[in-house]
């Protein structure tokens, strides 16, 4: 048996009793019925529950049937209900009216217990199908919500798998790769982006690196410091990182190049590939520089120990206003608990899920990164 919700509202009692017991004849429903003889009162009673249908009475002292209206729109949420307003015969202008305001039937007074019933219950079956299709709408709205994370999901694994393929060379498990992604989110959260910033910058700061796929073994992976030559053909890592993300529809892959082709500029122009400074470089490449260090130092390399925390930390803040926006360093500085509870769940060790890494709701995972990154190396060598 299908449910519904009733309101009647009118300031005679008789009249309430009338439309209840006209009401009782309606069998096939499980209605549920409240009534008010105080408009103000049923008014309180509409914003505290959803009703399907509400018979309101035009004269009445307090609010006529036309203010109550007004106010049940303006001050019901989404009010679905369907109204319907009884009237005299005489009272044309206040039918316009009434429909203006969004009633869906009105009844002749007084009442004819045959045409108040019909009317409402053709108006309680409305309501029904209405909710019925509200909810089938709501549930396609979550299945399609469901369906498109799925698919959010698998484009994170592919991307992962395949950022993880570019730097096998030199990140063989990836974690940092996953840490710089974690990292760049916490700051945007941090300086109050929008979700679907923080969660693009997260899921783009991972493919920083993905250039150095072009980068010949013998540059990459080399024990000593680099030559010039071989360090102007490693810093062509960026442009490469650009020229394989660029020209998207996606808005993911767009942010991963932009972040791939600026995250070793420094904020004094002394950075490459273009010597772009200050706020020239784009937000998301200021945020990567910083973390991308940071998780650099203070990760363990074959040519060298993880600095201490204490020590990546200090120089971070050493190359604010010359490696690294200020601004960014402060951010970094004020969410460096969140960075460093990053850097233990996302600690070297084991394999992750790297798929289930980019939202808030991380588990923990750990995995090993043997890694000699362009950026460790550039920055301890320079500083
Ligand atoms: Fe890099
Ligand atoms: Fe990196």
């Amino acid at each position: 048996m299908t449910s519904a919700r009733l309101l009647l509202v009118d300031d005679s009692d008789v009249n309430l009793l009338l439309y209840r017991s006209v009401l009782a004849q309606l069998t096939s429903f499980d209605l549920q019925v409240d009534s008010h003889h105080s408009s103000i009162r049923a008014l309180e009673a509409a914003r505290e529950k959803a009703y399907d249908v509400i018979v309101v009475d035009y004269r009445m002292p307090e609010l006529d049937g036309l203010t109550f209206m007004k106010r049940l729109v303006a001050e019901t949420q989404g009010n679905s209900a369907l109204v319907v307003m009884v009237t005299a015969d005489k009272d044309r202008d206040i039918r316009q009216k009434a429909l203006e305001y969004g009633a869906t039937d009105f009844l002749n007074k007084p009442i004819d217990r045959l045409e108040f019933l019909a009317r409402v219950r053709n108006l309680v079956t409305l309501a029904t199908h209405r909710r019925l299709l509200s909810n089938r709408a709501e549930h396609l709205a979550a299945e399609v919500a469901a369906a498109t994370n799925d698919l959010q999901k698998r484009e994170l694994e592919t991307i992962i798998r395949l950022t993880r393929a570019a730097e096998f060379r030199d990140d063989v498990t990836g974690m940092h790769v996953i840490r710089v992604g974690e990292m760049c989110g916490a700051l945007a959260r941090s300086l109050g982006l929008s979700q679907n910033d923080i969660e693009l910058l997260s899921m783009a700061a991972p493919m920083h690196d993905i250039g150095k796929i072009a980068t010949p073994d013998h540059i990459l992976l080399k024990a000593g410091p680099l030559t010039q030559q071989e360090y102007e053909i490693m810093k062509m890592h960026t442009t490469a990182g650009y020229e394989i993300l660029r020209d998207s529809e996606s808005d993911l892959l767009r942010r991963a190049a932009e972040i791939a082709l600026t995250h070793h500029e420094r904020f004094d122009g002394k950075g490459y590939p273009a010597g772009l400074s200050g706020s020239q470089i784009p937000i998301s490449g200021r945020f990567c520089s910083v973390v991308d260090v940071f998780d650099a130092l203070s990760s363990a390399r074959p040519y060298k120990d993880a600095w201490s925390i204490d020590k990546a930390f200090a120089e971070i803040t050493a190359g604010s206003g010359t490696y690294f926006d200020p601004e960014v360093v402060d951010l970094f500085t004020d969410c460096f608990d969140d960075i460093l509870s990053i850097k233990k769940r996302f600690a070297d060790g084991t394999l992750p899920n790297p798929w289930n890494c980019h939202s808030s709701q991380r588990s923990e995972h750990g995995s090993h990164l043997p890694s000699r990154s362009a950026e460790t190396r550039h920055v301890v060598s320079d500083g």
